[in-house]
């Protein structure tokens, strides 16, 4: 073998001792644990792109109003689970600045994150109609989404998205609804891992398609205001986030502080369940829940029982930053902005050395510059290529395990990989290319 830039006989032992070969077959936290412990070993660093973790620091007047509520004594007080008022108030304004969208403070409620938005999503609407307990999630996407839904027991079925943007994507979601027995839709947008962004025609299709059907859909804003082809960043102007909720009534939005306001480890995002949505009565859920009504079931019932609320001095978080972007003092995209701009120095480094972008258009353009980009190498699977990039100090996960046709890629986040290491990766790139050269 090679000498790589790591010692091969620690990658495999530490590969060998997970158990999962290749390695690329591992999940997100797992790959985690293996370049811990590989670094662990060795003392050497990776250039990380593994995990979607924020990489500046979180919002300033995040944590000076958490600070603040909990010197006030918050921490001993159960939060209302229906969320406190300064943050239900300052959402519902949010939601009108950045999305165009009317909605009242009682329609947004605070999740533990936006991972707990979702999994309260599937304990309701998949649970709203006895007939109906599935999701179609339009890929490639977020892994844990779909573990959500099979700890839950709720059938899901998915597709590549990719091959079906524009005016394909009617017939395409026509044909997939008629598989199964769907109760929601769930995509994020822009996506994780692909970085496509639907566009106002494509959230038409499908917001037309979940009145036509009667499907929820759950708009995952994950990366919200990220497309940074556009100016998404002044309160009240266009151009506006897209969104489905200006083509249906029947949606739910999932919004996180982790990437956009470098949040994450406070765990606070909110769920805002469309007017329309929230008052309507379904028998079925009474099945699990006192009330019938949607909104009452999704606080009192799924949320309830989740975590009987998110933490209090988050809370006052999140209000706060609401607050401040509502207000356009802080312009939250001016920080963000900074992923863009390292993407397009990785994206040209990469292929300098051989990769390619495996997602490499969004409808007629090129994929914008943004959180995650996706490459392949010539003769490797995605699985594999994972695996090898270990042995060079660099991490990443496989696109099979986001549902993705292109099994020949991997996800690559930019957040964590700092300037000071592009240097570095870039020699690890080039022996790299030299140990595989690819074949004229
Ligand atoms: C598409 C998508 N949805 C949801 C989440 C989870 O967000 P949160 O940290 O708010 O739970 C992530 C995090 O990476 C994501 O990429």
């Amino acid at each position: 073998m090679k000498p790589t830039p790591i010692a091969a006989e620690v990658v495999n032992e530490v590969i060998d001792a997970f158990g999962i070969r290749p390695a690329g077959k591992a999940t997100i936290r797992e790959l985690v644990k293996i370049v811990n412990d590989i670094e662990g070993i060795t003392g050497q660093k990776f250039i990380r792109m593994e995990m979607g973790v924020p990489g500046l620091d979180p919002t300033f007047v995040g944590t000076e109003a958490e600070m603040i509520a909990l010197r006030q004594g918050v921490a001993s007080k159960y939060p209302n689970i229906e969320g406190i008022k300064p943050l239900k108030e300052e959402s519902a304004r949010f939601i009108k600045m950045f999305l165009d969208v009317d909605v009242e403070p009682m329609h947004c409620v605070p999740t533990v994150g936006s991972m707990m938005g979702g999994m309260a999503a599937f304990m309701v609407v998949n649970r709203s109609d006895k007939n109906r307990t599935g999701t179609l999630f339009l890929d490639p996407g977020f892994p844990v989404q779909k573990q959500q839904c099979l700890v839950l027991g709720h059938t899901y079925g998915s597709f590549d998205i990719y091959d079906y943007r524009g005016d394909k994507l009617k017939a395409k979601m026509e044909e997939e609804i008629e598989k199964g027995d769907y109760s929601s839709i769930l995509y994020s947008n822009p996506n994780n891992p692909s970085w496509i962004c639907l566009n106002e025609e494509e959230l038409k299709i499908l917001g037309e398609i979940s009145m036509k059907h009667d499907l929820t859909v759950i708009e995952d804003l994950a990366y919200f205001g990220m497309d940074f082809r556009k100016d998404l960043s002044k309160p009240g102007t266009p151009p506006f986030q897209a969104t489905v909720a200006k083509y249906t009534d029947n949606y739910l939005l999932l919004i996180s502080s982790s990437k956009a306001f470098s949040y994450a480890g406070q765990r606070i995002g909110m769920i805002i369940i469309a007017p329309e949505l929230f008052k309507r009565k379904y028998p079925d859920l009474k099945r699990y829940y006192t009330s019938e009504k949607f909104g009452h079931a999704m606080i009192y019932g799924a949320l309830y029982a989740l975590s009987a609320g998110a933490s209090h001095t988050a809370q006052y978080a999140l209000a706060a930053i609401f607050k401040a972007v509502n207000s356009g003092s802080y312009n939250y995209i001016n920080e963000v902005k900074e992923y863009g701009v390292r993407a397009g120095i990785l994206k040209a480094m990469f292929q300098k050395y051989g990769f390619r972008i495996v997602y490499d258009m969004d409808l007629d353009e090129p994929i914008a510059d943004g959180f995650y980009f996706t490459l392949s190498y010539p003769g490797f699977e995605g699985s594999q290529l994972v695996e090898e990039l270990l042995y060079y100090g660099i991490s990443a996960i496989s696109l099979e395990i986001t549902g993705s046709t292109r099994i020949e890629g991997l996800r690559a986040c930019v957040s964590q990989v700092r300037r000071e290491q592009f240097n570095e990766l870039e020699e690890r790139l080039k022996c790299f290319s030299e140990n595989h050269p690819i074949p004229k």
